[in-house]
C-alpha cells in the first residue's frame, strides 16, 4: 500500500482534479483486491462534492474525510492506495504532518506561474522539513499553445526539482467533469455528446498515473532507496 499526497503552495492548481484522476487510473492498474481510496482533506471538499455527484457509482474509488476515515477502516475496509489531497498553502507544521505519513508528496503546478511566485519559498519549507518523503513536482493546466511547458521543465531543472515526465494539459473536459462528477474520459459538452477532448484529457492522466505507478511499485522493490 502507498500513500501518495497531493498538496502545493497555491490553490486551483489541479490538487482536486490530480487526487480524483490519480485515484481512478491506480484503481484500473491495481488487480489487488481493496479499494484506491481518497482522504479529502482540504476543507473545500471539491473530490467528495464531484463525487457525490455522480449519479451511477460509477467512480472506481471510494472517497473519505479526515473525520470519517476511522469508520471506513473500522468497517473492515482495505484500501490499495491512499490519495490525500490536501488544503492549499499549508504552513510549515501543516506540511509536515501532511507528508510525514506519505511514501510520495506530488507537487501540482501551472507551467505559466513557475518562476514569478512563491515555488522557491515553498521548497525552501520542503528542505527545512528535511523530511525524506520522496517528492516529485508535475506541470498542470499545461497551454499547449504556448512554449510554458518547455520553460518550467527547463526552471525546473535548473533548480534540480524532481519533476514528472506526464503533465496535464488545459482542457475545458476537466471544469465539466468536475461538475458533473465523472472522470474526464465521460465528460459530456452541453449537447449531450461526450467531450471532443475527453479522450486526450483522459490520455495525460493515463501518463501521469502510469508513471506514479512506476513509481510506487520501484519503491517496492527498494524500501529503502
Ligand atoms: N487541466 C485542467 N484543465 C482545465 N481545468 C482544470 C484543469 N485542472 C483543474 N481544472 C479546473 O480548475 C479548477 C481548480 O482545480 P482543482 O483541481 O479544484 O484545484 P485545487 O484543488 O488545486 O484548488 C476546477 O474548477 C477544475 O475543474
Ligand atoms: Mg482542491
Amino acid at each position: 500500500m502507498a500513500v501518495i499526497t497531493i498538496a502545493s503552495h497555491k490553490g486551483g492548481v489541479g490538487k482536486s482534479t490530480l487526487a480524483f484522476h490519480l485515484a481512478a487510473v491506480l484503481s484500473f492498474l491495481d488487480d489487488s483486491e481493496g479499494q484506491v481510496l481518497v482522504i479529502d482533506g482540504d476543507e473545500n471538499r471539491s473530490v467528495l462534492g464531484w463525487a457525490s455527484k455522480n449519479e451511477t457509482d460509477s467512480l472506481p474509488f471510494k472517497v473519505v474525510t479526515l473525520a470519517t476515515q476511522a469508520k471506513w477502516f473500522q468497517a473492515g475496509n482495505r484500501a490499495t492506495h491512499i490519495i490525500v489531497d490536501t488544503q492549499a498553502r499549508p504552513s510549515r507544521d501543516d506540511l509536515r504532518e501532511i507528508i510525514g505519513d506519505s511514501d510520495l508528496l506530488i507537487i501540482p503546478t501551472p507551467a505559466q506561474s513557475l518562476s514569478i511566485d512563491t515555488l522557491p519559498l515553498f521548497l525552501a519549507d520542503l528542505r527545512a522539513l528535511g523530511v525524506t518523503t520522496p517528492y516529485t513536482f508535475l506541470l498542470t493546466l499545461v497551454d499547449s499553445r504556448t512554449k510554458d511547458a518547455v520553460a518550467a521543465r527547463e526552471y525546473l531543472r535548473s533548480m534540480n526539482v524532481p519533476l514528472l515526465d506526464g503533465q496535464i494539459r488545459l482542457f475545458n473536459a476537466f471544469q465539466k467533469a468536475a461538475d458533473q462528477g465523472v472522470l474526464v474520459r465521460d465528460a459530456r459538452a452541453e449537447n449531450g455528446k461526450r467531450d471532443r477532448n475527453a479522450g486526450v484529457a483522459w490520455n495525460d492522466c493515463m501518463g501521469v498515473g502510469k508513471e506514479v505507478w512506476e513509481i510506487i511499485e520501484q519503491m517496492k522493490e527498494e524500501p529503502n532507496g
